[in-house]
């Protein structure tokens, strides 16, 4: 989707938009798949309202964009522009055991400032790529914890409502890998309410969640994390493995040969080749134990 009209050009600056034409989502998402399209990217939250609008009254479809860790985008031109916050500064402000982080922040940085100022909880997400606004959406855990444990107020955008609203942590329900917003909720702003904690003893935490990280997922190479959500009581990962899968490709897709659940872009794979592997060993699964595994990544098709 390119943008072309003069004066719609000029009304997005007026909103405080800065527009990169024709990006390439390939470069914007960890698994370096992904076609061509304007980027959006957004200074004030406050103008979103009247942005969403002037899209909207221009018939440009729009998607919401994190930190693209977890996305896998179809190929091509891409039929929707996109929409990405940029970072304010700070992007975190603390207060007592309060944090007040912008959705656009780095996960991984976020813990370590908030480690280094005695507020742990949040070890295990230590070496989870993406932004705090994508982990929030997603419920992102690791190591025996989830980020929704900590959610105390939430700032969106709720596209059905056209407002920006606040939420406060019992107003959403956080379980495995998923959350009770609407696909089309873009967050904006969360409070965490964080446990003290000396930060030597945090420190340790997140030396022990590193090390097993290193040592079980392919930190080096592109990837989206785990492909699929694991069955109740069972592990894809496990499953997968079990069935000689590791190393199967189709183009440059494979399955990683350190971690089963976790589909790399070895070079040049395309959202075809990525896509026909997980129908591929969904397939495969499903034969062999009778599971139909579930997307953990998001698809942004055409
Ligand atoms: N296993 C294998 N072969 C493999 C991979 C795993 O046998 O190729 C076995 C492991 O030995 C272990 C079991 O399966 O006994 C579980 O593996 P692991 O501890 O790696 O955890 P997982 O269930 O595969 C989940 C999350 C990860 C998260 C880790 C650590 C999901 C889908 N995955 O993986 O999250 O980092 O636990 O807590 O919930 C993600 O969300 O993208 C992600 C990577």
């Amino acid at each position: 989707m390119h943008i072309e009209d003069p004066k719609l050009l000029t009304e997005l600056t007026e909103l405080g938009t800065e527009l990169r034409v024709r990006a390439s989502l390939a470069e914007l998402t960890n698994l370096g798949i992904g076609g061509i399209t304007d980027l959006l990217r957004i200074t004030k939250h406050e103008s979103i309202p009247a942005l969403i609008a002037l899209l909207e009254r221009h018939q440009i479809l729009y998607r919401f964009l994190g930190g693209g860790s977890n996305l896998l985008v179809g190929d091509g031109e891409l039929p929707w522009v996109v929409l990405q916050l940029t970072k304010p500064d700070p992007e975190i402000v603390l207060q007592g055991k309060l944090a007040h982080v912008d959705a656009a922040a780095d996960l991984g940085r976020t813990v370590t400032f908030c480690a280094k100022h005695d507020l742990g909880g949040m070890e295990g997400l230590i070496g989870v790529p993406g932004t705090v606004g994508g982990a929030l959406r997603m419920n992102a855990g690791a190591y025996g914890m989830q980020i929704g444990s900590y959610v105390r107020e939430v700032k969106l955008y709720r596209a059905a409502e056209r407002q920006i609203k606040i939420l406060s942590g019992d107003q959403i329900s956080f379980e495995y890998r998923h959350t009770s917003f609407a696909p089309d909720d873009m967050m904006l702003a969360v409070t965490l309410e964080l446990p003290s904690k000396p930060y030597k003893e945090i420190l340790q935490g997140i030396r022990i969640c590193n090390e097993k990280r290193r040592s079980s997922q392919p930190l080096g190479q592109k990837s989206a994390g785990c492909i699929f959500k694991n069955p109740p009581g069972a592990s894809a990962g496990r499953m997968i493995d079990e069935l000689g899968l590791k190393g199967l490709g189709v183009g440059d897709a494979r399955v990683s040969d350190r971690h089963a659940n976790f589909f790399v872009n070895a070079g040049t794979a395309s959202a075809k080749d990525m896509l026909s592997l997980i129908a591929d060993v969904r397939g495969r699964v499903e034969k062999a134990y009778g599971v139909n595994l579930e997307n953990e990544v998001v698809v942004w098709n055409a």
